[in-house]
């Protein structure tokens, strides 16, 4: 097995190895501190690259003990390194990287210790031992890797009728809780069989911890039970499910005593907005889910539709299709042009010529407010500030390859869609496609991120260095990563 020396529990006094001794001359990086293992390295090269990285001003340890903070193997086995790793006993192993040897050349190249990425992990370590390192799991969103399987289903839908419930009583701090431990769930690659798998895992809490416990010897959990045959959370979520219909006004309706739509609409003294006129309307339609070929479908009207008005327009696909999503609730477009202005006015002409074509069947249109010089805005979570528009279109079967999504012969041969288009100028489509691309508590976890750990703003609009008070440029959302230095994440992995 390994040969190589391990910690001893007191250390030797003659050891050159605490501050002020003459290897630590020239030390450029005191808070990393790298320890390589001699196993498939062997002795003289692990001297060799020893040498190599003090030359450049690292610590390299010759024994592994709790001060070491970068283990780096040349042994991509997972898991005998692991048991090794186990078997040394170290009280910070969760919070120690444990790298390959990408991680050590990458970092004499540059002549620094780079961030520690994903590929830099030694693979397998977390399928192989779910319950094993799990530190290496962030507490924000947009440092995790969340791909459309979802593993703890389980689990998520019971936090979600939490986190619900919890926001129809407008009790914001275990909404948000119940939101992020099941987005830290969503990104495991393996399933949560015991509770000792979620040891090392941030933001599960007593509760979540519990209800979890509860779903392991159960199958499921009374508390959520007793939430879903709930009268009031079964009626606002009903009246919610409106498209037009808020918490609030869903629960002026509830205090009323409706808990029907046709309690609402047979009662006199009630006056449905434009917007939820349109939605009772189309409920059946728009409360089914849109499939991926219907999002196509409506990308080709979307297309011929901003083309037939300006030939050099950018049309992209965001939202949850955009992040490889099968269904989703609508589908999000940017509009836009590289002409400077034509952008605030480029949305009224498509929902025109949408109107000519008859599939317009609802269109609520917000002109631009935007104005550069009233950021950075410091409202946390502001909406944005460019024009868009949420429409409602009519989407003909033929235009669908494989049909519409329904259940049942639909003999009308067309449904109902909800379709959302935002139009930022051209020098902010980086951070609108970043910002509607979501999912939403990626959003929310990028903000948080570069506001807790960069001192930086980042919205819709701008990213804003607090420390140099300056807007920082972007192109792409590459760039947009880079400047918060995150490692890029891929549309299809921010379903957090
Ligand atoms: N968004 C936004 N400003 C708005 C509306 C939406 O920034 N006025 C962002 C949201 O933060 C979200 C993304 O646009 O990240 C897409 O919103 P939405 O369509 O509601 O959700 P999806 O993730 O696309 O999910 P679904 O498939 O259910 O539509
Ligand atoms: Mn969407
Ligand atoms: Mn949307």
């Amino acid at each position: 097995m390994f040969h190589t020396p391990i910690a001893p529990r007191v250390r030797k006094r003659s050891r050159p190895a605490e501050a002020g001794a003459p290897r630590r001359e020239g030390v450029k990086f005191e808070d990393v501190r790298l320890y390589l293992v001699e196993r498939k390295m062997g002795c003289s090269r692990r001297s060799f690259l020893t040498q190599l990285a003090r030359s450049k001003g690292f610590i390299v340890e010759d024994i592994l003990s709790d001060v070491v903070t970068h283990i780096v193997s040349e042994d991509t086995q997972a898991s005998s390194l692991w048991t090794w790793l186990k078997g040394c006993e170290l009280k910070n192993l969760p919070s120690v990287h444990v790298l390959d040897i990408s991680w050590f050349t990458d970092s004499m190249r540059e002549g620094r210790p780079v961030a520690v990425e994903t590929r830099h992990l030694i693979q397998d370590i977390l399928p192989t031992f779910p319950g094993g390192p799990t530190a290496t799991v962030s507490q924000y969103a947009c440092q995790r890797r969340t791909t459309t399987e979802n593993n703890n289903k389980i689990f998520t839908e019971a936090f979600e009728v939490l986190a619900e419930s919890y926001e129809f009583n407008e009790i914001e701090g275990p909404c948000l809780a119940f939101r992020r431990a099941g987005s830290v769930l969503k990104s495991l690659t393996f399933e949560v069989r015991s509770l000792g798998d979620t040891q090392d895992l941030p933001c599960l809490g007593e509760h979540t911890k519990e209800l979890i416990e509860e779903i392991l010897r159960h199958g499921r959990s009374f508390e959520v039970e007793k939430i879903l045959s709930d009268e009031r959370y079964q009626t606002l979520k009903l009246f919610t499910s409106v498209f037009g219909v808020g918490p609030k006004t869903a629960e002026k309706w509830y205090r009323r005593g409706l808990r029907s739509f046709s309690d609402v609409l047979t009662e006199p003294s009630i006056q449905l907005n434009r917007m939820q006129q349109t939605g009772f309307l189309h409920y059946e339609d728009i409360s089914r889910a849109v499939s991926k070929a219907e999002a196509r479908a409506l990308g080709n009207i979307i297309d011929e539709a901003v083309h037939a008005i300006t030939l050099d327009a950018v049309i992209a696909l965001t939202g949850g299709f955009r992040r490889g999503k099968e269904f989703g609730h609508d589908v999000d477009f940017i509009v836009t042009t590289p002409e400077p202005g034509r952008e605030r006015s480029l949305l009224p002409d498509v929902t025109d010529r949408l109107e000519q074509q008859g599939i317009l069947l609802y269109c609520d249109y917000q002109a631009s407010t935007f104005d550069m010089s009233k950021l950075p805005c410091h409202r946390f979570e502001a909406m944005d500030h460019f024009a868009k528009c949420f429409l409602i279109l009519r989407l003909e079967a033929s235009k669908v390859e494989g049909g519409l999504n329904s259940t049942e012969e639909d003999s009308r041969g067309w449904r109902a869609v909800r379709v959302d288009l935002v139009s930022p100028p051209m020098d902010r489509y980086a951070f609108a496609l970043l910002g509607w691309t979501g999912s939403r508590q990626f959003e929310r976890d990028l903000r948080r991120f570069a506001r807790l750990e960069r001192r930086m703003l980042l919205d819709n609009h701008i990213l804003y260095d607090k420390t140099k008070k300056e807007f920082l440029a972007a192109t792409t959302e590459k760039d947009i990563f880079a400047h918060l230095g995150l490692e890029y994440i891929e549309p299809w992995q921010r379903n957090a």
